[in-house]
């Protein structure tokens, strides 16, 4: 069973010195397809820092967003010396959605502060949050560009668009990230050094499960206000609503090439909750459990290429951390039967 696999390997894994996977060996190694297996080249620090790049673009997103200003005015020191995002602004919001994006803003900043206090991380990553980069997914989604460009910034609803587009991302990381830090606390331990690991584990654990509680519930107040309003039409484009957020979600489908995950806020109802309902306030699956997905899925999605070995879209060079460099430095042949592995 696959769990099992993962056990033995993410236990081995705490005992190795944490730069080996780099050597040339190890790359020499993996090169050779048949010996491909990725989580060979994961450790449960790498698994909890990967979230940081999505949760710099959300704290940002949402900072700049409500304040026009972001983290180099509210916590310079978690930006670490990255560079400022391009084009981020200040959104025309209502009192109410402003209220909202300011709270998620600063549990972002929250969420940063403890993933960096937990591992040791790396700055804030080039973001691209300019109005075209928002309106280039759009463009994407719909598969033809949108007249005139779509502005995330604009308005309410147009802003709220624009959330449903990222967070949800993280959470479907963190719904996978979760069993792969978990696996390992199943053996016994029997030295002092296995103890210390498992303690270690336990804190990733219980830091995943925080980010992953708080994520969701941001997830669910953006598709219920975006709910309210499923059946409205977004101007001056004639489309609802709801076709706006199940185009995205197909986007991401597409993007993330490991089938359905994703759900827009009408469906059909075999997709709904018992295969019963098209009203689908919260994306799950046949038992509405939470979406999963590998953070080699979530590249391929955030970087809007449909490659994790070639970055764009919100993350003009790429992201950061152990992960996400390797795969920018690995050709995409490669990569694909390491994941086609990874997911037998
Ligand atoms: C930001 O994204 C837009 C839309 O894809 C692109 O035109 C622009 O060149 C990007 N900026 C940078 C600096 O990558």
């Amino acid at each position: 069973m696959k769990l099992d696999n993962f056990s033995v390997f993410s236990f081995l894994l705490l005992l190795l010195p944490s730069s080996s996977y780099a050597t040339e060996a190890a790359d020499e190694f993996f090169m050779n397809k048949d010996n491909v297996d990725c989580h060979v080249a994961k450790s449960d620090v790498d698994l909890l820092e990967f979230p940081l790049n999505l949760e710099y673009l959300e704290a940002e997103f949402f900072l700049w967003a409500a304040f026009g200003r972001g983290l180099d005015s509210f916590a310079p020191n978690l930006a670490a010396g990255g560079p400022p995002p391009i084009g981020a602004r200040v959104a025309k919001l209502s009192p109410l959605i402003r209220d909202v994006i300011v709270q998620f803003g600063f549990q972002e900043v929250g969420h940063l502060r403890a993933i960096k206090k937990t591992v040791p991380g790396f700055p804030r990553p080039l973001l691209n949050l300019s109005a075209e980069s928002f309106g280039t997914v759009m463009n994407d989604a719909f598969g033809h560009p949108l007249e005139p460009p779509f502005n995330p910034y604009a308005n309410d609803i147009n802003f709220l668009l624009a959330s449903y587009v990222v967070p949800y991302v993280g959470l479907t990381g963190y719904v996978g990230a979760n069993p792969k830090l978990l696996s390992p606390t199943a053996k016994k331990f029997q030295t002092n050094e296995e103890y210390s690991n498992y303690m270690y584990i336990c804190e990733y654990m219980q830091l995943a499960a925080g980010l992953l509680g708080v994520e969701s519930g941001q997830d669910a107040v953006l598709r219920t206000l975006l709910y309210e309003r499923a059946i409205e039409k977004v101007e001056p484009y004639g489309i609802t609503v709801a076709e706006f957020t199940s185009r995205i979600s197909k986007l991401r489908n597409k993007l993330g090439h490991r089938g359905l995950k994703d759900e827009g806020l009408i469906v059909k109802p075999k997709e709904g909750a018992e295969a019963k309902l098209k009203g689908n306030l919260l994306a799950g699956d046949r038992h509405s459990l939470a979406y999963d997905r590998t953070p080699e899925e979530i590249l391929r999605i955030v970087y809007g290429t449909g490659k994790m070995s070639k970055p764009g879209g919100f993350y003009p060079k790429g992201g950061d951390g152990r992960i996400a460099k390797y795969h920018l430095h690995k050709s995409q042949d490669y990569l694909f039967a390491c994941e086609q592995n990874m997911h037998n």
